[in-house]
């Protein structure tokens, strides 16, 4: 895709999905929109938005697409084990009162019902709140449906809590008592104003595509957002180099604590 062809697609998506595609990194988005055109079967992008205008439901698997909401409970199990051993008692050591934790880019909301399985579990008779936003309506629409989940979806739930925490056959439903503690809010990281002292604050598997000023101006707006001492919680390869750029500081693979 040439220059001129991905500043009118980028033009074409802003319009029709509120998506600024500046943010992210470009080489990787024109293969991934290649591709789709490929897959459209349609031979120009001006035929495929026509397409997408006259069609909602397209239109939302263009925008899934364009934000990969893949996703699972418990994704890369050996972080949420340090999770539950070490990074929560830390927080409630140091907490003043109730906990505040923000899932940011939470997809179909199981990065959040992870979350409040493991508050359940740890301290249900303590106080906590659990955040979760993200910019994909659909993807939000699941989350606050509770599902429908695949068994791949909870292939990282223990049979206890599948027992407790999902309905008992496919498609799996997550429970109303979780759905509960989560408020589930849509919000754009790369636009929309931030809360402030959070506790804990999970992004993961979100600014993989993002270009690499769009996670500075990220990383520096969750630093400010965490209480001195809260915790910064990225996917697996999303390192950040020199932490302390941002007031944060590494610990274990994955974890920054505002320093
Ligand atoms: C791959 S999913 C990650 C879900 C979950 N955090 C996890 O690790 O399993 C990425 C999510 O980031 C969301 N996302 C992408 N850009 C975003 C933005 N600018 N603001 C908020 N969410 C965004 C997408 O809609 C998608 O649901």
């Amino acid at each position: 895709m040439d220059a001129e062809v991905y500043s009118q697609v980028k033009t074409s998506i802003r319009r029709a999905l509120n998506i600024d595609l500046e943010n992210y990194k470009e080489e990787q988005m024109k293969r991934r929109l290649d591709s789709w055109l490929v897959r459209s079967r349609l031979p120009t992008w001006k035929e495929y938005f026509a397409r997408i205008d006259a069609d909602a439901d397209e239109r939302a698997r263009f925008r899934n697409y364009l934000t990969i909401n893949v996703t699972e409970f418990f994704r890369d199990p050996n972080r949420w084990e340090q999770v539950r051993a070490e990074v929560l008692p830390a927080l409630w050591k140091t907490s003043a009162g109730a906990l505040k934790i923000w899932s940011a880019g939470c997809s179909t909301g199981v990065e959040a019902y992870t979350l409040a399985i493991l508050m359940e579990e740890t301290a249900a008779l303590r106080r906590y709140s659990i955040l979760a936003t993200d910019l994909d309506r659909g993807a939000l629409h699941k989350a606050r449906s509770r599902g429908p989940y695949s068994g791949d979806d909870i292939r990282n739930l223990s049979q206890a809590q599948r027992q407790q925490y999902v309905t008992s056959s496919a498609p799996y439903f997550a429970a109303e008592s979780l759905q509960k503690r989560i408020q589930f809010k849509e919000h754009d990281l790369l636009k929309d104003p931030f809360n402030e002292g959070f506790d804990l604050i999970v992004c993961r598997n979100v600014v993989i595509y993002f270009t690499a000023a769009s996670k500075d101006v990220l990383y520096q707006k969750f630093s400010n957002a965490l209480r001195p001492g809260g915790v910064l919680f990225v996917g697996g390869t999303e390192i950040i180099s020199t932490p302390a750029r941002f007031g944060l500081q590494s610990f274990g693979i994955s974890f920054y604590k505002k320093v």
